[in-house]
């Protein structure tokens, strides 16, 4: 019964165990909820939905209200999957030059792997070849989708799709899949771009030479839900996550 309190709990950055949207959002949150509710369930709403909510507070089954109503009828049918995409970037949206990273940040590997772990990561055939170079194997415990254009390429226990769409097709059959994960590079970043709805931003505080870059995205990516300025031995960088304007 979660696809809408899903959406609703990670719009508001609520612990989703907490969440009664009308208690943590209040009138306004509540409204914005019931529009992103509509925008992406097509669940309508009648007078009273509000004040029924409140008396069902969420999981009374006994008197569901339209939150759980809805969930009830759409939940079989249709999972909620948020397309995101974890990128470590420079000043001018560098990302890579070859097939190496530009920077390596103990702490944002990390973070990486802390995000991406148990989720679906479709990536470009470079980027894949330059992880298995650095790591000796793909990404582990984590579904690898590899966009390539090539139809006869084959890695052990990897699927590869031929376009973005396919590939993000393919990662909603995948455990996980609550959380699609876009692993770049430029190419793969640059077309999936109107696909993500969160971006798990490093902005790193320094400049490199580079051949890949992120593309622009910030009018497209205009609600900071969280920020943490950080250092490792001397470089100041920023995790910065960011959703797309609704
Ligand atoms: N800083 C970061 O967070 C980060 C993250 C990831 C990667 N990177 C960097 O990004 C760089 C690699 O990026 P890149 O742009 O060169 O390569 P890429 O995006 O990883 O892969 C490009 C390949 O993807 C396939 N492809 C692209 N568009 C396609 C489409 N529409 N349909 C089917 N296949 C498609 C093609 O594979 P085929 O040639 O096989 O057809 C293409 O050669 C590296 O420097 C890497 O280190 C940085």
């Amino acid at each position: 019964m979660i696809p809408i309190l899903h959406l609703a709990c990670r719009e508001y950055s609520v612990s989703e165990r907490d969440c009664n949207p009308v208690v943590n959002f209040g009138e306004r949150g509540f409204s914005r909820f019931q529009r992103i509710a509509k925008i992406y369930y097509r669940v309508q709403w009648y007078p009273g939905a509000m004040e029924e909510a409140e008396r069902c507070a969420m999981h009374n089954q006994k008197q569901p209200c339209a939150i759980c109503r809805a969930n009830q009828k759409i939940g079989p049918q249709r999972k909620s999957h948020t397309v995101v995409a974890v990128v470590a970037i420079g000043k001018n949206r560098e990302l890579g030059e070859g097939d190496r990273l530009l920077w390596h940040i103990p702490d944002d590997l990390k973070r990486f792997k802390r995000l991406t772990l148990g989720h679906p990561i479709v990536m470009g055939r470079k980027t894949f070849e330059s992880i298995v170079k650095i790591l000796g194997k793909p990404l582990p415990e984590r579904t690898n989708i590899v966009v390539t254009r090539d139809s006869n390429w084959k890695y052990e226990g990897i699927l590869a799709a031929s376009s973005i769409e396919d590939a993000i097709e393919l990662a909603k059959q995948q455990p996980g899949s609550e959380e699609i994960h876009i692993g770049g590079g430029a190419q793969i970043y640059e077309q999936a771009l109107p696909f993500i709805d969160k971006l798990y931003l490093t902005l790193i505080d320094d400049t490199k030479d580079a051949d890949a870059f992120f593309p622009p995205y910030e009018h497209l990516f205009t609600k900071k839900t969280f920020e943490e300025a950080r250092e490792s031995n001397g470089l100041k960088y920023r995790w910065v996550d960011l959703c797309r304007k609704l």
